[in-house]
């Protein structure tokens, strides 16, 4: 592994409560690269959080923004890890965008696992998602990845399961 180049940019993509994060950190830290949080990185520039950028600016607002943070992390002359929000392959070519400036990671985790993590995390920082049901939200998660999942499998390594690892997520790159 230690003679591997990697990619200015890794992308991780999927649903909420994937593991875009979470593993994003870590694969981060054993690449001795920096780890952004492409959520984070919008409302930095908002000023303001994704529920109040939802309300105040619609969802078309927050496409809009998340584009063009994208756009500001991938410039920036480094090898790094970002987690993406879970639409955001989905909208104004990003995934396109991706695949032309890095490689895409999907982590795709079978929903009822997912509903579980997010259960137990809560959606209130999710305005898609929050204030739903445990059915609800099942169901949303459903709607949501029937309409994802063509950007999603557009992403250039895909990792299936509900135990993916940091080192899955390795030996994926290596297999680049
Ligand atoms: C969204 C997912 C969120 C965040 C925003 C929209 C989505 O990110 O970008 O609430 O469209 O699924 P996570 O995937 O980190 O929850």
């Amino acid at each position: 592994m230690g003679d591997l180049k990697y990619p200015d940019n890794i992308y991780l993509v999927g649903m909420p409560g994937s593991g875009k994060s979470t593993l994003g950190k870590q694969l981060a830290e054993k690449l001795n690269a920096d780890f952004y949080d492409l959520d984070l990185c919008i409302e930095k520039e908002a000023g303001k959080d994704i529920n109040r950028i939802f309300s105040e600016d619609g969802e078309s607002g927050f496409r809009l923004l998340e584009r063009q943070c994208l756009e500001d992390l991938s410039r920036i002359a480094e090898i790094k890890v970002i987690a993406t929000g879970g639409g955001t392959p989905c909208f104004h070519q990003n995934i396109d965008y991706m695949n032309a400036h890095g490689v895409s990671v999907f982590l795709n985790v079978p929903l009822e696992i997912i509903l579980e993590r997010l259960l137990d995390q809560g959606t209130d920082a999710r305005p898609l998602l929050r204030n739903k049901s445990a059915t609800e939200l099942l169901g949303q998660l459903h709607d949501h990845f029937q309409l994802r999942k063509s950007h999603y499998m557009k992403a250039l390594i895909h990792l299936d399961g509900g135990a993916i690892s940091l080192e899955t997520i390795l030996n994926g790159l290596a297999s680049l």
